[in-house]
């Protein structure tokens, strides 16, 4: 088997590196990649590279994720988050290949309080989500095979991360702000990657299993539980660190402006995903804490 995959260095497309090798020829991109073009800012190209490895999977992991940037250059985040996917999506309905592409809780208005289903009503706040339904809806039209996993919170242990800033935090500060009225799920690349390799496998048996799925850990938590848990495991692994937090206070969004506007509620009901993949998704502090294992 033939995959082609791009953002290959971004938090998921590192994990895809890994979790899709064992599955065939993994030809990994980015918007550098000399031998084929790998850059979702030139749409119009990334049909050619379709045409030029013939994959039998396409598996899209780079995205303009900058979600307060993508409010001032809305041509741009349209371009890589929808132009680009619609492309590729009709290159894989030509040759016959699936795609397997990322999206976010973002495409909803976080309203309310209950987990979103697939089926849901759509409302997004900002350019971000806004451009990255308009990706998944042009896939669903190109009529290719596909998986669009929408997840939530993303963090790996390469590069930046919340769990890595309130670490350095609590090293530096007594007093952490930190939002509690934003609700969702830590979700680790490393389990998006594996559970992506886990479903392609199933999908290329299985072609009826196409379609949108929420892919996060299980359990909820806001950005202020997050905060709290991250630095109370840190404390018990490592002791011996110049901890100076003392109090981790919870705050509204309006202590935090940003350009784009945030859901409230970013839960995601995965049930889906679990029943169709015959898959149990770990709890978030289940990954949250291996990623302190490993960093710490
Ligand atoms: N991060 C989150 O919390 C989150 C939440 C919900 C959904 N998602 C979705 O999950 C997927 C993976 O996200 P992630 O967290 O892995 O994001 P990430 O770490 O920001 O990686 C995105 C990758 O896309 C690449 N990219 C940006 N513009 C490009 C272009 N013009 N051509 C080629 N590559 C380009 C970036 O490359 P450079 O490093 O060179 O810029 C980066 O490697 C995305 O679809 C995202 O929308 C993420």
């Amino acid at each position: 088997m033939k995959i082609l995959l791009l953002g290959k260095n971004g938090q998921v497309g590192w994990e895809l590196q890994r979790s899709l090798a064992p599955l065939g020829e993994v030809i990994a991109l980015d918007r550098h990649s000399s031998d084929f073009c790998g850059d979702l800012g030139q749409p119009e190209r990334l049909a050619q590279t379709v045409a030029d490895c013939r994959p039998d999977v396409i598996v899209n992991a780079a995205a303009h994720t900058a979600v307060d940037k993508a409010e001032s250059e809305p041509e741009l985040a349209r371009r890589i988050n929808a132009e680009a996917p619609a492309a590729l999506a009709q290159a894989a309905a030509r040759t016959g290949a699936w795609l397997v592409h990322y999206s976010t809780d973002y495409v909803f208005d976080g309203s309310g309080q209950e987990p979103w289903l697939e089926g849901d009503a759509t409302g997004p706040l900002g350019v971000y989500g806004q451009t990255k339904l308009e990706g998944e809806q042009a896939i669903a039209a190109s009529g290719c095979q596909h998986l669009i996993f929408r997840t939530s919170w993303v963090y790996a242990a390469r590069g930046g991360n919340f769990a890595k800033t309130m670490l350095r935090l609590a090293q530096e500060r007594e007093r952490l702000t930190v939002i509690d009225d934003q609700w969702g799920a830590p979700t680790g690349a490393d389990l998006i990657a594996d559970v992506t390799a886990h479903a392609m496998r199933q999908a290329l048996r299985d072609a009826s299993v196409s379609g949108v799925y929420h892919l996060v850990a299980g359990g909820e938590t806001s950005w202020h539980g997050y905060a709290s848990h991250v630095i109370a495991q840190a404390q018990k692994l490592r002791p011996e660190l110049n901890w100076a937090v003392k109090e981790i206070a919870p705050v509204p969004t309006t202590a935090f402006p940003t350009p784009a506007k945030r859901p409230s509620n970013s839960r995601l009901n995965t049930r889906k995903l679990q029943s169709q993949f015959a898959l149990t998704l770990p709890h978030w502090q289940q990954g949250v804490d291996r990623l302190l294992s490993e960093i710490l």
